[in-house]
């Protein structure tokens, strides 16, 4: 994987996989991103009047032409807003991230929201053993999860590339026609045993970046930044703008620091849809920055720094800075035990998932406000699970 790192390297990203301890330095470096400053954090604030914990704390940490898109926005041009899910099972808590940051766009700045359901995208790496059928159904079910986040009906399109392709597939011919097999081999290390729907796969997924004659701003993780170095290239011989992106860092995996959170190790993860009993199983057993002891832990005190628990807190269940502030000084302190540091986390966890089981009941009735035509999906959902 000449640009994602490979063999040699200490740590891995690329759309499929995530391995080892990232360095988000180094990936800044390796993908050819730009940090977000203070003085681009300082702009995003005055525009939107206040800073989402997200930015606050950098967890969005990476972007490409980001100030460009606040000079459109200033200047009267606007812009809209593209992200989604590969429907490849159930969502965890790392996968909703980047969706309430772009709610949090979206309701600041009152622009369009694109999400895409890659059914296509999932079935097509065979290693998930997944039929087209299943992803088709995760599709809908994934859609209820996002829906729960609040978008604005009126300026949100949720759709499933296996139903929305009639619109799309004219645009992705003329991506596709632009990039050729060795440049997606690069990019994303395919080789000669990888089946051409996934060769093809790229300019699917940079179609939505497309829609509007406007820039694009795609809120993501920085595992799905490869896609948008090819549309980045070949967008303005098309007429249209270079997709701009605002990076994430990855939630840590409960199991410890390296890696990310997957299916394949369901402890790793907390799932939108897990019950309290398990909820605070593996929160119980989640990697811990605590010393063996209570005694030794009064005396030497906790890090935060490879807490998962902390870690949790900052990156989203505590967007209150000054209650973290007091969390992480008295954890580092020894006056905060670890168990009770990872209750607080798992009160606050519990909580969270109520109020998003809640809207996400309701979204079941709103889902078509997001003009999302899941109906095919449902259809097959049921007759495979019921
Ligand atoms: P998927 O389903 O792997 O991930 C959905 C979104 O979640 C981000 N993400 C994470 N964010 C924080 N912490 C984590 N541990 C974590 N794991 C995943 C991903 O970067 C993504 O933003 N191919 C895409 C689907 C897609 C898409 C897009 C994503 C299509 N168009 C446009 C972003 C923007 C995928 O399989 O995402």
């Amino acid at each position: 994987m000449a640009e994602a790192g490979g063999a040699g390297e200490e740590f891995i990203v690329t759309p499929w996989k995530v391995e080892g301890k990232v360095d988000y330095d180094k990936l800044i470096e390796r993908f050819g991103t730009t940090p977000i400053d203070d003085e681009l954090l300082r702009r995003i604030g005055k525009l939107a009047g206040e800073l989402n914990h997200l930015l606050r704390r950098r967890i969005f940490f990476s972007h490409r032409d980001l100030d460009k898109v606040l000079d459109d926005w200033e200047a009267g041009r606007g812009f809209f807003l593209y992200t989604g899910r590969g429907p490849s099972g159930p969502m965890h808590i790392g996968h909703i991230l980047p969706f309430y940051l772009t709610k949090w766009l979206q309701d600041r700045f009152g622009v369009n929201v694109y999400i895409q359901l890659t059914d296509d995208e999932k079935f097509l790496e065979e290693e998930r053993g997944l039929t087209l059928e299943e992803t088709r159904g995760w599709a809908y079910e994934n859609a209820l999860d996002i829906a729960a986040v609040g978008f604005d009906p009126d300026k949100t399109f949720i759709f499933q590339d296996t139903e929305y392709i009639r619109n799309m597939y004219p645009m992705a011919l003329k991506v596709a026609r632009k990039v050729n097999m060795s440049w997606v081999r690069a990019v994303f290390g395919f080789d000669m045993q990888t089946n051409i729907g996934m060769i093809f796969y790229p300019a699917i997924q940079i179609v939505p970046s497309l829609f509007e004659k406007r820039r694009c701003l795609i809120p993501c993780a920085i595992d799905q930044d490869p896609y948008w170095r090819i549309q980045r290239d070949i967008a303005e011989s098309l007429g249209y703008y270079k997709a701009a992106a605002i990076h994430s860092k990855f939630l840590p995996p409960l199991t410890g620091p390296t890696g990310k959170m997957s299916a394949s190790q369901p402890e790793s993860a907390i799932y939108l849809h897990e019950d309290e009993e398990s909820v605070r199983r593996k929160i119980w057993k989640a990697y811990s920055g605590g010393q063996p002891t209570a005694e030794l832990h009064r005396k030497l005190g906790g890090n935060p720094e490879v807490d998962v628990a902390f870690q949790w807190l900052y990156y989203f269940f505590e967007p209150d800075d000054a209650r973290l502030r007091k969390i992480e000084e008295d954890y580092r302190s020894g006056a905060l035990l670890t168990g009770e540091l990872k209750l607080i986390l798992t009160e606050k966890v519990l909580r969270f998932l109520e109020e998003h089981r809640e809207k996400r009941e309701e979204a079941k009735e709103k889902l078509h406000l997001y003009k999302y035509d899941g109906e095919l999906a449902k259809e097959m959902w049921k007759k495979i699970h019921e």
